[in-house]
């Protein structure tokens, strides 16, 4: 068992090393289903959020929007029944941190390393429960299952998930100064430089390309049902027609 983990992690390594910038050994640290769980919802997040405006892209905004509800009970499952390191309770002992962290800033001392690790915890925690409120309101809003006021809250929130995910990308960069490495290209290629075994022994590639897939068959189904749903008839060729039309109306 152990020979096999310590073979393999080798394994890991060197391929890191072949394919790494310069040559450098790498680890993994991040697998491949949250690798694509994290860019699916970023894509799908900020594709919702240009698309919130008007009519014309109603049904690529609702679709996207569904994407983010997917992704958030598959990472809500991830978390439960995934590997050890992307376990919900990684963020809540993250969390638990905060009482240590005030403690040595009341000695005086400022770890900042400790303290963007904390807050950027803080911003991913909410930013998802933000996502849960957000999309559902949508939802309510889509389906009309509430007053108008449901717009407003819906507006609101879209617009606060942007705003944590600013702090986000601030932490993004804060961290990567910090430690002197592009975290940006961590959650690219799962891999961070430096010797040693990965932390990650598993790429789980297979369940990356399964939630890819899911995600895709989605907006193929979507993209053949939504039309009649929405009492658009034409809705496919409606849509090639905004988007030839969509640089001279865009204000
Ligand atoms: C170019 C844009 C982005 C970059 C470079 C980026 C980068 C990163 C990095 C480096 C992490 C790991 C943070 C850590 O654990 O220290 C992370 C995690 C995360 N990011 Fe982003 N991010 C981007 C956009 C977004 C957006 C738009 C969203 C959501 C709307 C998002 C949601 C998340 C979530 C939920 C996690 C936790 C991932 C997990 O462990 O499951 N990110 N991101
Ligand atoms: C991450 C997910 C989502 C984000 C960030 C988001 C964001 C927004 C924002 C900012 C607006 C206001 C646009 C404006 O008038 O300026 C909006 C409108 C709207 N959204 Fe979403 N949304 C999301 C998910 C959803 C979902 C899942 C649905 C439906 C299933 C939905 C349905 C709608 C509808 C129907 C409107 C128009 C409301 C109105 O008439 O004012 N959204 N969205």
């Amino acid at each position: 068992m152990n020979t096999t983990s310590a073979s393999r992690a080798e394994a890991g390594t060197e391929i890191g090393a072949q394919t790494g910038a310069q040559a450098l050994p790498s680890r993994r640290i991040i697998d491949a289903p949250t690798r694509a769980f994290h860019w699916l919802m970023a894509l799908s997040f900020a594709g919702a959020y240009i698309t919130a405006e008007g009519e014309r892209w109603r049904l690529v905004h609702v679709t996207l929007g569904y994407t983010v509800i997917g992704l958030l009970v598959f990472r809500v499952l991830w978390g439960l029944l995934g590997p050890r390191q992307v376990r919900l309770s990684v963020w809540a002992g993250k969390l638990r941190g905060v009482k240590a962290f005030v403690q040595t800033l009341k000695a005086g001392r400022v770890n900042f390393q400790a303290g963007q690790n904390l807050l950027q915890t803080l911003a991913i925690v909410a930013l998802l429960a933000l996502l849960v409120f957000t999309s559902g309101s949508g939802y309510s809003v889509y389906q009309e299952l509430t007053g108008e006021w449901m717009e407003d809250v819906h507006e609101v929130l879209g617009n606060a998930a942007l705003a944590i995910v600013g702090l986000h990308l601030v932490m993004v960069a804060a961290g990567s100064l910090l430690r002197r490495q592009n975290l940006a290209l961590t959650m690219v290629t799962g891999r961070t430089p430096g010797r040693g075994p990965d932390l990650v022994k598993k790429n789980r590639a297979p369940l990356a390309a399964l939630l890819l897939a899911c995600v895709l068959a989605g907006w193929v189904w979507q993209w053949q049902n939504a039309p009649s749903a929405a009492g658009l008839a034409a809705w496919p060729d409606a849509a090639a027609t905004q988007s030839r039309s969509h640089a001279d109306s865009d204000d």
